[in-house]
């Protein structure tokens, strides 16, 4: 009863239960209350508080006495090195670089980009930052220069701060020049730029505009914790939406910090001083709340891992992490569980290492597919908890309460709603749908302290994109349902993103970069099942009239295309050239009807398609890109 008393409480007394949890951290001043909604539909927490992201993530622990604990393990199989770095280390290490940046002009709200791989100085930059009072962007290392550049021209960074390379199983990927071209780019200039150089790859600097990461920090000042108001952004960050323009998801510091301090021991049972691990990225939201500032508000060690589930050197990395370091709790995202156990079926590699301090596995960012829970849980022999939740929210919407009260698993369930969330299934009238029925999901407004007040610059577009289609609601874009007991099910996205291997990408966006080619006229890309990855996009492009070239190389250059303008993390490996595209008599697309071509789902050609004879085209098109997968 304890998760259902405690849900019930939020949703009946907001503020109550809001100011109980927001004694969790430390506050410069306390707010006067918890919601204010003055502004409503958007609704802002703790906005008249005053606190410091930074004070609550490092300096607190040192002031308690915690110094020599460790706050950051730093385990690289891809460069074959280990590292730990103690409460005490970090707040020195942060608090010069935040003297660095202070000294070259960085004050509370200017915008920083970090653009850097999984090593500690990425959090390092975060917190340096937050210390300031700067709102940091960190652009996932995957993305190329022209999406770099899209977020550099939003969020117009006074500094972008990146490392020379990151390091990937087969390749060195080179940030630096990634990085200028993107300045290139974009119109907006940073003033500077601070340049970590790592062993592996020394970049070129720009001379007046760059500064080497521990050259800038040379005789700087120390800088102190800034304290900000509760509404304070502390960061942007980008996701994808419906088109090529991504959404600045915006936290405030204050809410970000209360429900984060809430989730760590009551959603994933960590005490302070045990081993978290999230295997995933910080470019990610799941990697700002829980690599970087969930565990290190909370306390705890975090383990930064510079690796992949496989090849690194085996799929047996992720039990020798775990094992090494004494991990308690482990969350990643699905797919790197499919990947290891299509190279390991019987997990025969765990029986090297002695994962005993393993409590419990969690998922998110993509469905879990019942077998790949069923997998890990009969290998691992621990709870696996799915849970549900998107960059907008910045922890999860719906999870298995484990550290308050476990509750029964229900595979293919997220479980249930966290405090603060009353999830809803609406028809697409708006009209709440009864249990078991399959609509668009919703949350009643407000959302709890951490959620997205609005995006970057854009309050139209947040109004329109999440608040217009069911006044009062938030709509999530994800379609399910609700069991008797209230259990919630995720099941497709009602939008055009796709999510590949855990990863959140826009159809739009990339039919955005197909339209670009000189060649082509007409083009769609859909998100195709995968095995690995769960989904994988497909384009298929008509040629402007009159072109004649040979369709396997436009299709060649439409994959480089992508490559170059949205990066590798787009995955984007399959392209055909087809004569024209279904469409209803009005014009639409028939995008859904060619997924279930591609998946091998049953088709019946809808009555308002304008030449059913054409699906027979495209049949013939996926056949010849392996589709469907037998
Ligand atoms: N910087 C630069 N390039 C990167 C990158 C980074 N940080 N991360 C990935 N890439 C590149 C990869 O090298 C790969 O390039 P390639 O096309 O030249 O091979 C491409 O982007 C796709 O990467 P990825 O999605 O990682 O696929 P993969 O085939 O290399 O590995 C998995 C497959 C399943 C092992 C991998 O996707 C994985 O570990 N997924 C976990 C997902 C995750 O953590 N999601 C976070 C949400 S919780
Ligand atoms: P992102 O913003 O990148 O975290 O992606 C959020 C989206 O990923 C959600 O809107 C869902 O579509 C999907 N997602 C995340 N977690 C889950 C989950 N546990 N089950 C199903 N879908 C999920």
């Amino acid at each position: 009863m304890r998760y259902a008393n405690i849900h019930a409480r939020s949703l009946t007394d907001p503020d109550g239960f809001w100011m109980e949890q927001a004694d969790a951290i430390d506050w410069h001043r306390r707010p006067s209350k918890a919601l204010f909604s003055d502004n409503a539909p958007l609704f802002e927490w703790f906005a008249d508080g005053q606190l410091n992201a930074c004070h609550n993530a490092v300096d607190r622990h040192v002031e308690a006495g915690h110094g020599d604990r460790v706050a950051i393990i730093h385990d690289s199989p891809v460069t074959h090195s280990k590292r730990e770095i103690t409460y005490a280390e970090l707040r020195d290490r942060v608090a010069s670089l935040a003297g660095a940046l202070r000294a070259k002009g960085v004050a509370a709200g200017d915008r920083v980009v970090i653009y850097m791989p999984m090593i500690p100085e990425a959090l390092e930059a975060m917190l340096a930052c937050a210390r300031l009072g700067a709102i940091h962007s960190v652009v996932f290392g995957g993305f190329a220069s022209a999406e770099l550049a899209k977020r550099i021209d939003d969020a117009k960074p006074r500094a972008v701060i990146a490392a020379s390379c990151g390091i990937e199983p087969n390749t060195v990927v080179h940030y630096k020049p990634l990085l200028d071209a993107a300045i290139d780019q974009a119109a907006h200039k940073p003033y500077f730029c601070v340049i970590f150089q790592r062993e592996q790859e020394v970049a070129a600097l720009t001379e007046g505009r760059d500064h080497d990461w521990h050259a800038v920090q040379h005789g700087v000042e120390p800088a102190e914790c800034v304290p900000v108001a509760g509404n304070h952004p502390a960061y942007i960050l980008y996701t994808s939406g419906t088109t090529g323009q991504p959404k600045g998801v915006v936290r405030h510091t204050a809410g970000h910090l209360v429900a984060l301090a809430w989730t760590m021991p009551n959603i994933y049972g960590v005490k302070p001083g045990e081993v978290f691990w999230t295997a995933s990225d910080v470019g990610w939201v799941v990697g700002h709340s829980y690599i970087c500032y969930g565990p290190l508000i909370h306390g705890a060690t975090t383990v930064v891992f510079e690796g992949k589930p496989v090849g690194t050197p085996d799929a047996g990395t992720f039990w020798r992490v775990i094992a090494e370091h004494g991990v308690v709790s482990f969350f990643t995202a699905p797919t790197a569980f499919r990947a290891i156990k299509r190279e390991d079926p019987a997990g025969a590699l765990l029986a090297d290492h002695d994962i005993s301090s393993l409590r419990c596995l969690y998922l998110a960012g993509e469905r879990a597919d019942p077998d790949t829970i069923e997998w890990a849980r009969d290998k691992l022999r621990v709870p696996v908890i799915d849970h549900w939740w998107q960059t907008e929210t910045g922890w999860p919407i719906a999870a298995n309460p484990m550290g308050l009260e476990p509750l029964p698993v229900k595979d293919g369930s997220p479980t249930v709603p966290m405090p603060g969330y009353d999830v809803r299934v609406l028809d697409p009238e708006g009209a709440e749908l009864p249990r078991g029925e399959l609509g668009a999901i919703a949350i009643r407004l407000p959302l709890p302290p951490g959620t997205l007040p609005t995006l970057w610059n854009a309050e139209a577009r947040f109004r329109k994109s999440y608040l217009e289609s069911f006044p009062g609601y938030y709509e999530t874009g994800d379609a399910g349902y609700i069991d008797a007991d209230g259990y919630i099910y995720i099941m497709a996205r009602t939008d055009d993103v796709i999510n590949v291997a855990g990863h959140r990408l826009s159809t739009g966006g990339m039919e955005e970069v197909l339209a670009s080619h000189p060649d082509v006229g007409e083009c769609a890309v859909i998100g195709v099942r995968d095995e690995l990855k769960g989904q994988v996009p497909l384009g298929l492009v008509c040629l402007n009239k009159g072109v004649e070239r040979p369709a396997p190389e436009v299709a060649r250059e439409c994959v480089a295309l992508m490559r170059d303008r949205i990066g590798p993390v787009a995955a984007f490996k399959l392209a055909a050239v087809v004569e024209r595209l279904p469409k209803t008599r009005s014009g639409k697309v028939l995008r859904a009807t060619m997924v279930k071509l591609a998946d091998g789902e049953p088709v019946t050609a809808p009555a308002t398609i304008d030449d059913p004879a054409i699906l027979d085209e495209i049949a013939a098109a996926l056949r010849g890109l392996g589709y469907p997968r037998r």
